[in-house]
């Protein structure tokens, strides 16, 4: 059975043992897992390489972890609950026994379609249970799943696929999401025009009925080739390091990478951290918000909460739809336990008024949880009294795609509380704070760059095919640190709280994305020479896209232009990436050697212009003037 803390003081306890001892600690934890071999030794690593190698030696396959292991004792229990984007379509669910089945089939299927151990499949599909059932499908028989979330264009998948070069897509004819009816396989179709040659098999799910082109020989139905397939199948013995899967990431420099998290760590840790942030009890109904396109689906929709034995809710649907009282009637509707969701999510209900919580029942919820963004005050408030009453612990949840689970958060009930504070790191996380010349800041009240100085089960291993792209953005801005490109304070009680992003990302509505990303869109406009984009405070999203745009020409008509930029970075990486604010300026204000001032840039977006520093050393200090008059106004 998986440790779970139930006491501060238990925490502190364990916590001390697991920085003094964390290989005993971590081989603890994974015992209590089901290996084929067990591993030689806990950890190697060095984080200059970096090489990170947990279990080294053991063997596994995480399926049998997630599924084959509860049979016995849970095997009618309901491992997924889904529910449909219509409220009154039926519920559906797959008991531990049926979602076994349907992954062997599935597993089945891919293998019968040339898939094989190590091999990529890529998913491009909404929030349905195939999702699911096709991710583990891959890991039971060894192959590496890249989920790319259904927001992204055609041009954003088929740069993720061409990258770890798929050998299958697996997607859905559409998307009923909302009152919207989103065509997903023709993203798909566009994507394959562009040079994804690797791309064998288009596995097609018929989530709708819509009506698909299916004249490429590559496109199959999904229920013809899985529904006859047999409910047993084997699971690939994996070494502990062997690749699980792919997640495309954003960062402050070129295209996204691709985050690779491994076997055995990232079980021990997902399942470990689910059950002490969310403290699951058996029989407890679970619901994660996210959409397991970002890794907060991945570690706690399918794997943590399968890991755990949980009931894990997977929804289809928009929180505004039919109403913004969506999420609370779900909570109602399935005596929800425990319920993670985004603050940007919080911001945007908050926002349509108190009514929308009123006349739900909500004293199912034990646990309440935030992810991806820090979260102000008052939504924080809002949340603990309008939902939690005033009863459920907020657990605010900080960790990363790379990080692959939970590194500070409180347990349950069982940490203290301080709005707008993630608190404590969980056992076996060392983070610190360095100033940026690298000096460790000790002691408490103290406010600087985010580091962890040790290894953990389930970070991150390389980024997928260039691996000295990860030592350079993770391990080489300080020596023997993982740097998380977040700035952080900790308080005179040793309680965390993240500032949010120091380097070139911003974070729109809990979406990560590089500026560089969005400007290199943006510059494929034929009228634009240079862009240049920042983050801005925003009510609801937490951080607005302001863009800076220089154009070879004068504009005659700034609204068209807008329009079409907007279209322009739709096609190049999907709407969540369009500016909210276009300016059109004359230049951008550069240093001597050419680069951008972004913290002028920056003070401008956020509204205040009053104090820009000193602006005379730059080479062209005219255009701050004009930047400051054609500022945008603040939303
Ligand atoms: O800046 C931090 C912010 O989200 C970043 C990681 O984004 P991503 O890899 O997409 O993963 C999001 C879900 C785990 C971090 O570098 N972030 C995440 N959680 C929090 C947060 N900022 C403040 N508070 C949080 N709880």
């Amino acid at each position: 059975m998986t440790l779970q803390i139930k006491s501060f003081e238990e925490y502190k306890e364990v916590y001390k043992r697991s920085v003094e001892d964390p290989e005993g600690f971590w081989a603890e934890q994974a015992a209590t897992f089901n290996w084929h071999k067990k591993w030689d030794k806990v950890l190697e690593w060095n984080f200059r390489e970096p090489k990170i190698e947990w279990f080294v030696g053991g063997k596994l396959n995480i399926t049998e972890n997630c599924l084959d292991r509860h049979l016995e004792s849970r095997g009618d229990q309901v491992a997924i609950l889904f529910e449909p984007n219509q409220p009154d379509a039926p519920v559906q669910t797959y008991t531990y026994k049926q979602l076994h089945a349907a992954v062997c089939k599935t597993a089945n299927a891919l293998k019968a379609n040339g898939i094989k151990k190590g091999d990529r499949v890529c998913f491009y599909m909404p929030m349905v249970p195939e999702l699911a059932i096709g991710v583990l499908a891959c890991a039971r028989i060894g192959a590496v799943h890249s989920v790319v979330f259904a927001g992204f264009s055609a041009q954003a998948l088929a740069d993720r696929i061409k990258d770890s070069s798929c050998k299958m897509v697996i997607c859905s004819d559409y998307n009923d999401r909302g009152a919207k009816h989103i065509p997903v396989k023709t993203v798909v179709d566009e994507a394959l025009t562009m040079d994804c040659d690797s791309i064998e098999t288009v596995l097609v799910h018929k989530n709708t009925n819509g009506t698909v082109d299916m004249s490429d020989p590559r496109c199959k139905w999904w229920h013809e080739e899985v529904d006859s397939q047999s409910p047993v199948c084997e699971a690939e013995v994996m070494d502990a390091e062997d690749m699980l899967f792919i997640l495309y990431t954003s960062g402050s420099t070129g295209k996204p990478k691709g985050v690779v998290h491994t076997c055995g760590g990232y079980m021990v840790y997902t399942s470990f951290s689910f059950k002490n942030v969310f403290q699951y009890q058996d029989g407890d109904i679970y619901w994660c918000t996210a959409d397991i396109g970002w890794i907060t689906g991945h570690s706690y929709i399918v794997y943590g909460p399968l890991l755990a034995g949980a009931t894990t809710v997977m929804f289809e649907g928009v929180p505004t739809y039919p109403d913004s009282g969506r999420f609370w009637a779900v909570c109602e509707k399935h005596k929800v336990n425990q319920f993670y969701t985004a603050p940007t999510a919080i911001r945007a209900l908050m926002a349509q008024g108190d009514k929308w919580t009123e006349g739900y029942d909500l004293s199912s919820i034990k646990v309440l949880g935030t992810v991806g963004e820090p979260i102000n005050e008052e939504a924080w408030e809002w949340y603990n009294e309008k939902i939690g009453k005033g009863n459920a612990p907020i657990v605010d949840t900080w960790w990363q795609t790379e990080t692959g689970g939970i590194m500070i958060s409180g347990l349950g009930a069982h940490s203290p509380m301080k709005p707008t504070y993630a608190g404590y790191p969980l056992p076996g996380i060392q983070p610190c704070l360095l100033d940026s010349d690298g000096k460790l800041l000790e002691g408490n009240d103290v406010e600087g760059l985010l580091c962890i100085k040790f290894p953990w089960p389930s970070m991150i291993r390389t980024t997928y095919g260039d691996h000295e792209r990860c030592r350079q953005t993770y391990f080489s801005a300080f020596q023997d640190m993982y740097f998380t490109g977040d700035g952080s304070r900790r308080d005179k009680d040793g309680m965390y709280r993240i500032i949010g992003r120091v380097d070139d990302v911003i974070n729109v509505s809990g979406h990560r994305m590089g500026t560089a990303e969005v400007e290199n869109a943006i510059n494929e406009h034929p009228k634009v020479v240079e862009s240049a984009v920042v983050g801005y405070p925003h009510d609801i999203k937490g951080q607005g896209i302001y863009a800076y745009v220089i154009t070879a020409e004068p504009v005659a008509d700034e609204e068209a232009l807008r329009k079409e930029i907007l279209a322009v970075v739709t096609r190049e990486i999907g709407p969540i990436a369009k500016p909210d604010k276009i300016q059109i300026v004359s230049g951008l204000p550069k240093t001597r050697s050419g680069k951008i001032m972004r913290r002028i840039l920056r003070k401008v977006a956020s509204g205040d212009t009053s104090n820009l520093g000193d602006v005379s050393t730059l080479l062209n200090p005219e255009v701050v003037d004009e930047i400051k008059d054609g500022a945008l106004a603040k939303s």
